[in-house]
Parts: structure tokens; sequence; C-alpha cells
């Protein structure tokens, strides 16, 4: 099996090649890459010497160098996590959205369609669903919610999804698509949440929690969905969604509040900031079908996924100390001061 991984020097796809390269020795694993921001090679120090590994750079929308990659590799499996991933940015510049997310994703599956891939696999997100509200907790996002989203990121992967479903019903392309709730874990960069606080609360620094932190998010660790991938992909039924998620709500300020507890760091540090424009109350998973079907379970509780995290971010200084020691002090600056 040949398995392209795109955006795999990023969080998600990153532990997604480790998973694969180590699972499947006999599989070859190409990642492909742009190296934007958020793409890290360091990322991939610990698989880069296997000998079913390999690493291209390459922009998901440029077309001509797609297909030519596909000409050439003959993938048989293609894994999409390339995109631009970040709400806050998506609300400052909408368009590199539109073109890595969009036409990125139209692009894969021209190739994949020219060259005959056997699974298109499309890595979204919970956020396409929008919202739920705060005061109903007995709703939960199903593969039947509808799509209604809120920022120019969750428009963009849910234009993307659209398009892959139009390939399968119109092309007959054999693609499913994973939609996924908040991924916390190892190699998470330092603009999303967890991370961000870890490295804050770490140098003593202010750590800023929009509006007033009431907001929840569904936290799954990587690990756990990097498997569900695995399974979808070998597993799953072509032209089907499935939501990903493991029942691990939590409002941000009791995210905070457990970094800053496991850390031994006090809450004074906690900033009131002003509100994420448009900023989405509450994602809930309900992840029956992937369960009932596949037969996925998640191996990691939040809490014990947050202290395994914050254990690897003491332990891995070096490779996010590099990152926030760049061209993020500008973005830190650009995104918060007078906020
Ligand atoms: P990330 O921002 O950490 O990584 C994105 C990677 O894509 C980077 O390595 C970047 O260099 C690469 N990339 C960007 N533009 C590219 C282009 N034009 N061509 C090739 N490579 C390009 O993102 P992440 O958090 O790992 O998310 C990965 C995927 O999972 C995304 O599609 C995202 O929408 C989805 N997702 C993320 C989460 C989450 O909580 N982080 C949850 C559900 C779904
Ligand atoms: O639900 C899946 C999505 O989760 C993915 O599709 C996205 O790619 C990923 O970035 C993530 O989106 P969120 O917007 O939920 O993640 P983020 O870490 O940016 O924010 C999490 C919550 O924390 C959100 O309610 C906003 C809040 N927040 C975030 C930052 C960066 C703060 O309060 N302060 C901050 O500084």
């Amino acid at each position: 099996m040949k398995v392209l991984v795109t955006g795999g020097a990023g969080f998600i796809g990153g532990n997604f090649v480790h998973h694969m390269v180590n699972k499947y020795p006999d599989y070859e694993i190409v990642n492909l890459d742009l190296l934007t921001y958020a793409g890290n090679l360091e990322t991939l120090k610990p698989v880069e010497n296997k000998p079913n590994y390999k690493f291209v750079k390459g922009d998901i929308a440029d077309r001509k160098f797609i297909f030519d990659l596909f000409e050439k590799e003959k993938f048989d499996i293609v894994v999409n996590f390339a995109a631009e991933s970040h709400v806050d940015r998506s609300i400052e510049n909408p368009e590199i959205f539109v073109k890595t997310n969009v036409l990125g994703t139209t692009t894969l599956l021209d190739a994949s369609k020219e060259f005959n891939v056997k699974r298109y696999h499309q890595v979204s997100t919970d956020e396409v669903y929008g919202d739920l509200p705060l005061d109903r907790p007995d709703l939960f996002f199903t593969e039947e919610t509808p799509l209604h989203t809120s920022s120019p990121y969750s428009s963009s992967k849910a234009s993307a999804d659209l398009f892959v479903m139009a390939y399968y019903r119109t092309f007959g392309l054999p693609v499913t698509i994973s939609r996924c709730s908040n991924n916390y874990g190892p190699y998470h960069f330092p603009e999303k949440l967890i991370p961000l606080m870890i490295s804050r609360a770490l140098a003593d620094e202010s750590l800023p929690v929009y509006g007033k932190g009431e907001n929840v998010r569904d936290w799954l660790h990587v690990h756990d969905h990097c498997e569900a991938i695995d399974l979808i992909i070998h597993k799953g039924n072509v032209g089907e969604v499935y939501n990903v998620g493991g029942h691990n709500e939590r409002t941000n300020l009791e995210v905070v509040k457990t970094i800053l507890k496991a850390l031994d760091k006090p809450e004074s540090l906690i900033s009131y900031v002003t509100d994420r424009p448009g900023h989405d109350l509450r994602y809930a998973i309900d992840p029956a079908k992937l369960e009932n079907e596949l037969g996925w379970k998640p191996e990691y509780t939040f809490d014990t996924g947050i202290k395994m995290t914050i254990d690897w971010y003491l332990n891995n200084r070096d490779w996010w100390e590099n990152i926030i020691s760049g061209e993020y002090r500008d973005y830190y600056e650009k995104m918060y001061s007078n906020r």
C-alpha cells in the first residue's frame, strides 16, 4: 500500500505519520507538506530515517505539481490533513483558507480521480456543524446534523466536505470523511488553546481567555483521532461521514484552571480578553456510528490525556521554545495586544 498523507508536518498529520510508519512497516508513507508557519520537520525526527517514510515539500493547490506527483507515485490511499487550521487567523485573512482548504482539496480530488486512488479520506472537523447552545447538554452533533458554519475557517472546511461528497456521487470516487472534535497532545502548535496556555503559564505570562471562558469544547487526544482515521481508511464504508469524539466536554476556563493546577501556577495569571467574533458556544460529538459500525473506542479520558500532554511539553521544551522564539512573537503581539 502506498499512502499519501498531506499536512504531515503539522500537529495531527505529524502524529498520524508516526502512527502509520510504525504500525505498517510494509506500507510506503509519503508525507506531502508545504511547510507553512504550522509545518515543522522537527516533528518528523523520530521517523525520518525509516525505510517506509518519505517527505515531499509542495502545495496541495499547485495542480501541475500534484498531478505530476500522483502520476509518478501511484498512491493507493490519500489522507488529506493539509489545511489552514486556526479560526483566529481565518478572521484576519480568509483568502488563504479558500485557497488551501477548498482549492487544495479539489485539486487532490481531481488527481485522485485521474489516477484511480482506491480511497480518498478527508480530515474534516465538527466545526462544520456550527455550534450548540450552552443550556442544552442533551444535544450532540450527529452525522445528520446540517452544516451551519460560523467562521471563514469552518466555512472553508464545509465547502471542502461538499466537494468530497460531490466527487463520490458524480464521479464515483471512493471517499470517506471524518469530522473530529478538538484535538490535543504532542506537537500541537502553541497558537491553539492548550499548548498556548501551557507555554505561557510556564513562563509566568498572562493567559488570554476569550470572553468569560464559558465556551465548551469536546477534547480528544490526538492518538485516538489517529486510530479512528486508521480504522476508517481500512474498514469504513465509502461515501460515509464518521464523527469522532470521546465525550470530554470542558469549558475553556476548566481547561485553563486544570493546566494551572498541574503546573502549580496561580489563577491570577488568567486575563479575560475581548471575545472571538462569531465565537462558537459549544461543540459536542455523538460518536455512536464510529463506535457501533467500526468498533472504535477512545483510549484516553481528558484527565489522563491532559496530564500526559503537560508532561510532553515539560519534556520537549526545545520543540516549542524554538517555535515561540521566532516570528510567532509578532503573531502574538498582533493578535493579543490591545485585545
Ligand atoms: P496544523 O495547522 O497543525 O497543520 C496543518 C499542516 O498543513 C501544516 O504542516 C502545514 O504546513 C500544512 N499545509 C498548509 N497549507 C498547505 C498546502 N497548501 N499544501 C500542503 N501543506 C499545507 O493543523 P492540525 O491541527 O494538525 O489539523 C490538521 C487537519 O485536521 C486540518 O484539516 C484540520 O481542519 C483538521 N482538524 C483539526 C482539529 C484540531 O483540533 N486541531 C480537529 C478536527 C479536525
Ligand atoms: O473543533 C475542532 C477544531 O478545533 C478544529 O477544526 C480547528 O482546526 C482547531 O483549531 C480547533 O478550533 P477551536 O477554535 O475550537 O480551537 P482553539 O484552540 O483556537 O480555541 C479553543 C477554545 O479556546 C475556543 O473556544 C477559543 C478559546 N481560546 C482560544 C485561544 C487561542 C481562548 O479563550 N484564548 C485563546 O488565546
